[in-house]
């Protein structure tokens, strides 16, 4: 009885009091409890800055020493051109692993060790070490994520956000504005294509899309197209679908870098989004599927672009100001990997790669 008087006599004060302690709590929780909680969500790496992560007898300028723990599907690259190639100084890369306990930094690159979980380093590593994930493949190509758990420190993809950010190709501004020439261009659509997965988007897009144009498909089981004939061939189509095997942030590939921009013919994209490839493409440089309601309106609007030259020429525009540079090859990547680890000397641990890189995937 004593509570309901109370409340009856402080009705009009309990009110407000509420909303302030809701108002604090809520407060509170945005600036303590929803940095942390985010920070964990997006990217599920714990750094900590207190820890040195150098060998203790090394002095400021000593060498990093980089494991290449299996040369990328085989590939042998040199390794020993990181300053003369690259400028990137202090830095020995091996591929011998009699140095795995002096090495400062192991790279792994996940292709050639994801049916194996034995194929990784097996003997304990020394303190400082840090193990890097190479990746440049999306999720559709790879298997046994979780092999990687609690095992790595860095990440190495194509994903901006990655501690050693490896993009197939980028456009930078040149000082000069440039000119141009347009080779001569006598057909109309082209596609490169090896690996046919059936049911994933791009096929399926295109399975619709060859009922209203023609597309010249080359690659195994269609024309013939040896490496050498690539430039000459591809760059008479005016079109060139660089159509990515998955849909995925950041996953922008040679498809777009090497097919389409190398040989000069405009690109037409089914990938990621509009807004993600503007991030790194200007947004005249390519025409997505997106932007068409269906297949239909797109391959109408190819056909009207064919024939108006000058509406067609406008996606050559961005190159008087720009320039496109393709991914310099493994010992770019490798180089650049002893470069970041160089940089960034902070401790820090990946518990699940497989959350990092499936989870996470907004674009
Ligand atoms: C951060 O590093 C310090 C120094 O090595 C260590 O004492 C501490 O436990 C570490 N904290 C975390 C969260 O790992
Ligand atoms: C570009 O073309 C113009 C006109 O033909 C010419 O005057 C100019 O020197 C050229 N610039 C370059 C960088 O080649
Ligand atoms: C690297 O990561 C592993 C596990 O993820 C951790 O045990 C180790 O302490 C980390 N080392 C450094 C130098 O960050």
């Amino acid at each position: 009885m004593v509570l309901r008087q109370f409340i009856q006599k402080h009705v009009k004060w309990i009110l407000p009091i509420f909303l302030f302690i809701f108002l604090l709590f809520f407060a509170w929780r945005r600036s303590v409890i929803m940095p942390v909680f985010l920070h964990c969500q997006e990217t599920e790496i714990i750094k900590n800055k207190s820890l040195d992560v150098r060998k203790p007898t090394d002095k400021k300028e000593a060498e990093l020493v980089i494991l290449v723990w299996v040369y990328p599907f085989g590939d042998k690259f040199p390794l020993d051109i990181c300053e003369t190639a690259y400028g990137i100084t202090g830095c020995k890369l091996t591929a011998d692993r009699q140095l795995y306990n002096v090495a400062d930094g192991v790279v792994i690159h996940h292709y050639d060790i994801m049916y194996n979980k034995n194929s990784l380093p097996q003997t304990p590593r020394p303190h400082y070490q840090r193990w890097v994930w190479f990746n440049l493949e999306p999720p559709l190509i790879i298997q046994n994520l979780h092999f990687l758990d609690n095992l790595f420190n860095l990440t190495m993809t194509f994903r901006q956000d990655s501690d050693v950010y490896i993009p197939y190709g980028r456009i930078e501004a040149v000082k000069e504005p440039q000119n141009i020439t347009i080779p001569p261009k006598s057909k109309l659509v082209a596609w490169v294509v090896s690996k046919w997965y059936p049911g994933t988007p791009r096929i399926k897009y295109y399975e619709e899309l060859k009922k209203y144009i023609s597309v010249d498909i080359y690659g195994k089981e269609h024309l013939k197209l040896s490496r050498t004939d690539f430039y000459n061939t591809i760059s008479r189509y005016k079109f060139y679908l660089a159509f990515e095997n998955s849909i995925y942030k950041d996953y922008i590939t040679e498809k777009i870098w090497s097919n389409a921009f190398g040989t000069w013919s405009v690109p037409v994209v089914l990938g990621t989004s509009r807004k993600n490839y503007e991030r790194f493409i200007p947004g005249d440089a390519f025409i997505h599927v997106d932007d068409f309601p269906s297949a239909k309106e797109l391959a109408d609007f190819l056909l009207e672009l064919d024939k108006d030259d000058e509406r067609y020429r406008k996606y050559f525009n961005w190159r008087h100001r720009h320039k496109v540079t393709l991914n310099g090859g493994w010992a770019s990547s490798y180089c650049k990997a002893c470069r970041v680890l160089k940089q960034q000397t902070e401790y820090q641990v990946i518990p699940s790669v497989e959350k990092w890189f499936l989870g996470n995937s907004s674009f």
